[in-house]
């Protein structure tokens, strides 16, 4: 029997990934590719919602795609690739807009926040249409599951909405997928404001901890991150949200349950623990940073594994679409 797809995009909207992209979305893309058909990309198209220079978002898809190879991923096992150069994604982003209500667009959170904050009508079509383009990724694979943080769960169900839309009036074309979302990291929380999420768009310097950045500042910035009144290491997503992010962080990088971890800091206080946290997120982030950056010293080799992963991905999404223009009534290309 085939093996299940699983699929995946992450975008280049920043120099390095975060622990909360790593977290919640990389790591599982790397756990998947042993056990499923895998698809992940650098989503460049989608960045362009955020209007990077032309240099600028060429050198971040490049550091993102290294990054992924970094984590893990093996070229032998899972199709890594830029978004852009499948064209169909964009040709399949057009027809699902076509049956996309205004209304049903309009009601996605992370336009309303984006959007809210460039102000409402300098906000871009784009923008609005972005978790459209993200169906289209998704439904053009036909993935059975998409490893994501909890952020992106709306929009994953209008991926599941738009696939059954299509399937009801045109007859069986997609799967509809799943989100794949692992419920003690889907949401790792800023360490200045724990209970807001880690983003690159939205903390501060000092609330996020990049997967390149030096030993010495993951350390520092561990060390302050904002822990909350009494000295016990103990989760309480209530009244301790910092420490209980603290303890998330450690265990999943770890491995160690967090009642372990509480039974074995207790009576030591913050200090000793956030101590070791620190050294768990570097441990963890030495060897992605090491093999990171020696892929970004040869790029003719990285832009060597991409294009052979496009290779991979470009035969699902042409068979996909040679489906979807006959469904749809278009004439056969010639
Ligand atoms: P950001 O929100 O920082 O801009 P992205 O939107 O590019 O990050 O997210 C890339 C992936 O990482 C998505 O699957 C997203 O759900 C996941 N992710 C982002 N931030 C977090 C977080 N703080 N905790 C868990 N997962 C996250
Ligand atoms: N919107 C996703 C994010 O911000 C990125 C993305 C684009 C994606 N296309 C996708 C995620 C397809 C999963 C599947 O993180």
């Amino acid at each position: 029997m085939d093996r299940p797809r699983v699929l995946s995009g992450i975008q280049p909207t920043a120099d390095s990934f975060h622990l909360g992209n790593y977290l919640g979305a990389v790591r599982q893309y790397v756990a998947l590719q042993d056990t499923h058909e895998a698809f992940y990309f650098i989503a460049d198209l989608h960045a362009l919602t955020v209007a990077p220079k032309a240099d600028e978002l060429r050198r971040r898809s490049r550091v993102a795609a290294a990054q992924l190879f970094g984590a893990g991923l093996d070229p032998e096992k899972a199709a890594v690739f830029a978004q852009s150069h499948i064209r169909e994604h964009s040709e399949l982003a057009w027809i699902l807009i076509c049956q996309t209500g205004m209304g049903e667009a309009g009601r996605m959170t992370q336009f309303k926040d984006k959007s809210a904050k460039y102000g409402e009508s300098s906000a871009s079509v784009g923008l609005f249409t972005y978790p459209i383009l993200q169906a289209a990724d998704i439904l053009i694979y036909q993935a059975d599951q998409v490893p994501v943080g909890v952020d992106q769960k709306q929009h994953l169900e209008l991926s599941r909405d738009l696939a059954q839309r299509f399937n009801s009036r045109y007859g069986q074309t997609f799967k509809v997928p799943n989100p794949y979302i692992l419920k003690e990291v889907e949401k790792i929380g800023d360490l200045q404001d724990p209970t807001a999420k880690m983003s690159k768009t939205s903390s501060s310097p000092q609330g996020i901890l990049d997967v390149l950045e030096d030993p010495a500042s993951l350390r520092k910035k561990v060390m302050r991150a904002v822990t909350d009144t009494g000295s016990e290491v103990v989760a309480d997503e209530e009244n301790k949200p910092g420490v209980t992010n603290l303890l998330r962080i450690h265990s999943a990088l770890s491995g160690v349950s967090v009642p372990d971890l509480e039974a074995r800091f207790a009576g030591q206080g913050y200090g000793a623990f956030k101590k070791e946290v620190a050294e768990v997120i570097v441990e963890a982030f030495a060897p992605i940073r090491e093999r990171t950056e020696k892929l970004l010293a040869n790029e003719a080799e990285l832009d060597r594994l991409l294009a052979a992963g496009a290779a991979r991905a470009r035969v699902v999404a042409q068979e996909t679409m040679v489906k979807v223009r006959d469904r749809i009534g278009f004439i056969p290309t010639p």
